[in-house]
Parts: C-alpha cells; sequence; structure tokens
C-alpha cells in the first residue's frame, strides 16, 4: 500500500542546513536558514536562557502532563509584549495558548479558520515557502497577491485590491514584521489603513508574528499587531520565541484568538485546544518554561532585553553596510538598508544562485533570500564580491 505514495523532495530550506554543513571551505558563508548568528558565526543559547534553565532544572519537581494548551504562565506571560495596555486580554477577547514554535501556531490558526467556514485565505508572495504548504495541507484555498512593490516598499495597492475582493468568509495572513523573505514591512501609516480595510471588508486577519524584536524594537515591530486587535472585532494571532529567545529546535510558539466577546474567545479556544489534542496532544515543555521564568524574573528580563537589542543592532549594522555598498555587479543592494528583520530577497537567477554555492561557498535559499544575520563584517566584502562575480 504504502508504494502508493510519491516521493516527496526534502524541505529545499532545510536541506541547506545539510549541505553547507558537508561543505569543507573555511571561509564558506551561511545565509540560509533564518537562524541569528553573532559577530563570530555562531549561534549561542541566551545568558538569559541558561540563566533560565539553571533555575528550571533547580526548581521544576515534575514533569507530568499538562494540557492541550501548555503551559499557561509562558502564554500569560508573554501578552503584555504582544499587546500592550493596561489589560492586554481585552476584557477576555484575548486567550491563547502554547503552540509547538510558530508553525504550530500557524497551522492551529488556518485549521481553526478553516472550521470556522473560512475557505480561501489572502497571502502576500513571495511568504515564507511553509505557509503555502500549510495552507494546501489543510486544504485552504491561497490566493495569491504581490507583497513588495518594484521599489522595495510594500505594495499596497495589491494588498488594498486583494482585500477589497474578498469579504467576511474570507482570510488574510499578514506577516507581523520582519517580513519572510522580503524584509519589507508596513509603515505604521500602512497598518493603519490595513485596519480600516479590514473592518470594512469583515476579512478575518491572521498575523504571524515571528520576529519580534528583530526589526526596529518591540514596541515597535508590534505596532501593526495591536493597530489591528484595537480595530477588528476577531483575529488570529500566531507568535513564535524561536528567534526572539534563540529556541529554534525548543520549538516555542503561542495561538492568541481575538474574539468578538469573551464568550466567543473561549469557544474558539476550545476549537484550539481540541486541534492540538489531534495533532500533537501538548506541547513540549521545556522551552516554554525557561521563557516563562525568563519574563516573570525582572533581572533576567532586562538581561534578555539587552540580548536582544545588541542582535537588532548587528542585524542594523550589517543591513547598512550592505547598502553602503550600494550595488554588486547588477544588484542593487541600497533597499536592504530600509528593510527589516533578518531577511532580503536578491534577484537572482537560479544559476547564479548555485554558481554562489559551488563556486564562493555562499549559500541561500533557492528564492534568492538571504539572511543578513549570517554576514559579518568580516565576510560581507567576500559576498559582495562574490555576488559581483556572479552577477556582473
Ligand atoms: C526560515 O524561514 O528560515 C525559518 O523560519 C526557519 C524555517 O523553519 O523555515
Amino acid at each position: 500500500m504504502l508504494d502508493r505514495l510519491d516521493q516527496q523532495p526534502p524541505d529545499a530550506l532545510l536541506a541547506l542546513i545539510k549541505l553547507y554543513d558537508a561543505d569543507p571551505r573555511d571561509d564558506k558563508i551561511d545565509l540560509g536558514v533564518g537562524v541569528y548568528r553573532t559577530s563570530e558565526g555562531g549561534t549561542p543559547v541566551f545568558a538569559c536562557i541558561k540563566a533560565a534553565e539553571a533555575k528550571l532544572v533547580a526548581e521544576q519537581d515534575t514533569k507530568a502532563y499538562l494540557g492541550p494548551e501548555g503551559d499557561m504562565g509562558f502564554v500569560h506571560a508573554l501578552m503584555p509584549h504582544i499587546f500592550a495596555g493596561d489589560d492586554p486580554s481585552f476584557g477576555g477577547r484575548i486567550d491563547g495558548m502554547q503552540t509547538p514554535g510558530g508553525t504550530g501556531a500557524v497551522r492551529l490558526a488556518v485549521a481553526m479558520a478553516k472550521k470556522a467556514g473560512v475557505t480561501r485565505i489572502l497571502m502576500g508572495t513571495p511568504s515564507w515557502p511553509n505557509h503555502a504548504q500549510i495552507l494546501a495541507d489543510t486544504g485552504v484555498e491561497m490566493v495569491g497577491f504581490e507583497h513588495a512593490a518594484a521599489d522595495g516598499t510594500a505594495n499596497m495597492d495589491a494588498l488594498r485590491d486583494a482585500l477589497r475582493s474578498a469579504g467576511p468568509s474570507d482570510a488574510v495572513l499578514l506577516h507581523g514584521c520582519c517580513h519572510n523573505p522580503t524584509g519589507v514591512d508596513y509603515s505604521d501609516a500602512q497598518w493603519d489603513e490595513i485596519a480600516g480595510l479590514l473592518v470594512e471588508t469583515g476579512v478575518l486577519p491572521i498575523i504571524d508574528l515571528a520576529y519580534q524584536g528583530l526589526g526596529k524594537g518591540m514596541e515597535e515591530d508590534a505596532y501593526g499587531t495591536r493597530k489591528v486587535v484595537a480595530s477588528v472585532a476577531e483575529a488570529l494571532i500566531a507568535y513564535s520565541c524561536d528567534k526572539n529567545f534563540g529556541l529554534y529546535r525548543d520549538r516555542v510558539g503561542a495561538f492568541y484568538v481575538l474574539g468578538a466577546n469573551a464568550a466567543v474567545t473561549a469557544k474558539a479556544m476550545s476549537n484550539g485546544y481540541a486541534l492540538a489534542r489531534a495533532n500533537w496532544s501538548m506541547p513540549p515543555d521545556h522551552g516554554a518554561s525557561a521563557v516563562r521564568m525568563a519574563l516573570t524574573d525582572p533581572a533576567m528580563t532586562k538581561q534578555w532585553t539587552e540580548e536582544l537589542d545588541s542582535m537588532r543592532a548587528r542585524i542594523r549594522q550589517v543591513r547598512e553596510k550592505l547598502a553602503a555598498a550600494s550595488n554588486a555587479g547588477g544588484v542593487n543592494l541600497v533597499p536592504l538598508g530600509q528593510q527589516q528583520g533578518m531577511f532580503a530577497m536578491l534577484p537572482l537567477s537560479k544559476e547564479q544562485i548555485l554558481a554562489l554555492r559551488e563556486d564562493h561557498g555562499v549559500y541561500m535559499a533557492g528564492s534568492g533570500r538571504i539572511n543578513v544575520a549570517g554576514l559579518t563584517m568580516g565576510n560581507i566584502d567576500k559576498f559582495v564580491d562574490a555576488l559581483a562575480a556572479v552577477s556582473g
């Protein structure tokens, strides 16, 4: 029976990790999968997480099951950072649950939207490739629109048209900040307009907030999410701590529901628990417990904020140095200075991407996406030269 299955290709982005690891060249550059790297090229565990983990080992007295909602102390500790305000639960209209990474949260959001009657999800393209895979696997139709205009800013005309041609049984998947893969974010004024359009059209927003703190700052990066949540009756929010707490393989995420009232939210959450139970039963505990400890201990929270600040500053420094190089061969690097977060798209052909890998040891996604955090002050020149060599 199993021979009826078709062979599936490995996930192209994750396959790059192995290709890079197998390359013996000392000066190879990894701009593939989205993990933050220090100026020495490493991805160390945050000091605040090490401290939280030590406390966890000393204090945790059981690993007995929680429920499908996971660690609610973690879920609540994050809420003031995401939603802010005196009451981040909006009088019970917002509630959440822990998920295995941001992917688990996106999966729950899409599955819940489908269960509630959504058949189409509008999505700016290009997007994180797994978004389309989740939509396809969940059986929801994806309606694409162009995310970034030719000038390297968000294509508001395309978003406006997409929203105005949709209605209350449709949803739209928006990146809260640090757009993956383009780095092209909405300005605050654009978010204000988007919130108005969502109210006008009744389209359900699903916001994927996977990089809070890696763009302009924790507060600034939450502007769009907060604006939308303050404007609309209902929204679904997928959150990831994998990047801003450096917990990638521990899979730490959360899923939040904003309902029209507390009773609607409670009913929606009961569906979230049922979906989680049928998928993964309950999320892995360790990383979320460490985040809860870090966010409920003022000294550790301060340490985390400083660590995140320094990551953001380094990403900004790399972006500025790339923008200052202005172009490499035919590739215009100037817009990278205005864009946010870890990613940028370079207009390269498959052949150029392959030549960068084979001839220069520069690894990037097949789409032309680079993880700018993979660059350091020590290897940017080599990268720019390699880019010029393949695209000149
Ligand atoms: C990325 O886009 O590189 C990250 O979100 C990692 C992943 O799971 O794809």
